[in-house]
């Protein structure tokens, strides 16, 4: 057995799902570019190393006449996959204990493959195995989403790493994890350090505080783990044989007045605007999407490919905002980011959307009433990642709050970590104790049992856990970690 193998089957990576990687988003952007993906609803999709089936097995719930077939090295995370996935009684996801390496085009295609935290965190030989075998294993009109390391952003993280792989050396498992942070720790507090080191460990520390000891042991601490500048990756899937698409993720920049490099080559418009991205983002991490040569997908998005498409927006309105004389502001739904939005069309448009979130509302409702330039107005802001475009509408079981009944995925969840799986492949963060409730809410109790047993098993500390229950359940609703309408027998 490898190390690589033995690291994973001793300490597992938490399983959770990837929300960019949701196959209807692949296929609403690959339509965007002009291609003809598979129906997400029927697709063939694989996921290589899938580890415990995170990913996967919300994917295989959501869409149940899909098929997917996960692999991973590592033996003891693909036997909980597999147990996970017989509890759900999910039949269309079947995981295989295997190395990427001895799969071959006898796997026949997929319509869409998944790499995610698989790049970067093996050996070369391994890498070039993966390229080689997207464009084989690939569908003519298929769509791969490969995650990886980026610089110059991985700089930073790299010093990090740097420092905790060498406090733990010659430890395995965990306590290569607890020597590293203790030492970080010891070398935050040491008196007489230079203010740039004092500042990069205050950065450093305030950044590993809310990371789960699994991510970090493979991820900083990992044996490999290989950054890319972006042009590189693009030449390697380039002499792969393979595409750009896009990202799964927006990486967009106002292009105004940006400087040209003198001595840069430029293998094509897209990869310089990328690459300034990146370094002007200081971005560590990408989530790229590429299909076959011959798929040609357009480098920009067919404004005509929208009429079919569906949008789902991420913005709410903010009246209480004061904003700048002719615009209305508008909020992100994790209230990160506020930005003003002209009145007029634009404006109507996301106050539609936002009355349907967290469904989508389809782009011929808009155009029907208003001119054409809207299209390009909102494509704008799906590129800046406030928008999805979706290839149809989604929709999400009735809710009945009588007798509540969470997602077995997210009650899945709820029993492992405090990030819980949304039906829609999102995730909410609900720390314990309260978090146990999801798993009683079986369909069977109704609030007051609910509330009886939260309180006798200690779910609830609360002097009111009636109306306690009643919120939490109200909350549960508007995160999508429901389902059902009927009272369960
Ligand atoms: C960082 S984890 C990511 C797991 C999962 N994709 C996620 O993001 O939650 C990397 C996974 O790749 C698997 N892996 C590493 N080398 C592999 C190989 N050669 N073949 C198949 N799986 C591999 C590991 O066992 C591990 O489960």
């Amino acid at each position: 057995m490898s190390s690589l193998e033995a690291s994973y089957d001793l300490n597992p990576y938490l399983a959770l799902p990837c929300t960019e990687s949701r196959i209807d988003r692949l296929e609403g952007i690959g339509r965007l570019k002009g291609m003809a993906p598979a129906d997400a609803r029927t697709a063939r999709v694989l996921e290589l190393g899938c580890g415990q089936g995170g990913n996967l097995l919300p994917l295989g719930y959501g869409f149940a006449k899909a098929t997917f077939l996960g692999i991973d090295l590592s033996g003891q995370q693909i036997l909980e996959a597999q147990k996970v996935g017989r509890h759900l009684a999910l039949e269309n996801v079947t995981f295989r204990h295997q190395d990427v390496c001895e799969l071959g085009p006898d796997e026949g295609h997929f319509d869409y493959i998944i790499a995610h935290g698989l790049f970067s965190w093996v050996p070369e030989p391994v890498r070039k195995r993966i390229l080689e075998l997207l464009p084989q294993l690939l569908s003519p009109d298929g769509i791969a989403f490969v995650s990886y390391n980026v610089i110059p952003g991985w700089h930073l993280h790299n010093w990090t790493r740097e420092i905790m792989t060498f406090a733990a050396h010659g430890l395995t498992g965990m306590a290569r994890l607890d020597a590293a942070r203790s030492f970080m720790e010891g070398l935050a507090k040491s008196p007489r350090l230079p203010d740039v080191a004092r500042q990069m460990l205050a950065s450093a520390q305030k950044d590993l505080a809310d990371k789960e000891a699994s991510y970090l042991l493979h991820d900083h601490l990992a044996e490999h783990n290989q950054p890319f500048r972006f042009d590189e990756f693009h030449a390697l899937i380039a002499e792969a044989g393979l595409c750009y698409l896009g990202d799964a993720e927006s990486n967009h920049l106002v292009q105004e007045q940006m400087p040209t490099m003198a001595g840069f080559e430029r293998p094509s418009e897209t990869v310089y605007q990328e690459q300034l991205s990146d370094m002007l983002r200081n971005r560590s991490f990408r989530m790229s999407l590429l299909c076959r040569k011959d798929a040609q997908p357009s480098d920009l998005p067919h404004l005509e490919n929208l009429q079919e498409l569906w949008l789902r927006s991420y913005l709410q309105e903010r009246p209480d905002l004061k904003p700048p004389s002719g615009f209305v502001m508008f909020e992100t739904v994790d209230q990160k980011v506020q930005i003003g939005v002209p009145q007029g069309r634009i404006c109507q448009a996301l106050q539609r959307l936002q009355l349907v979130f967290p469904g989508s509302a389809p782009f011929s409702e808009f155009q029907q009433s208003t001119p054409a330039p809207l299209a390009g107005e909102l494509l704008e802001l799906w590129k800046f990642g406030y928008l999805d475009v979706l290839p149809r509408a989604e929709h999400y079981p009735i809710v009945s709050t009588e007798h509540p009944l969470a997602s077995p995925i997210a009650q899945w969840g709820a029993s492992m970590s405090q990030q819980i799986t949304r039906l829609d492949h999102g995730r909410v963060t609900i720390p314990a104790p309260i978090r146990h409730l999801l798993g009683l809410m079986d369909g069977r109790r109704n609030l007051e049992d609910l509330a009886k047993e939260g309180v006798r098993l200690g779910y609830l500390d609360s002097a009111a856990p009636l109306q306690e229950v009643a919120r939490f359940v109200d909350w549960c609703q508007k995160r999508l970690l429901l389902v059902s309408s009927e009272p369960v027998r």
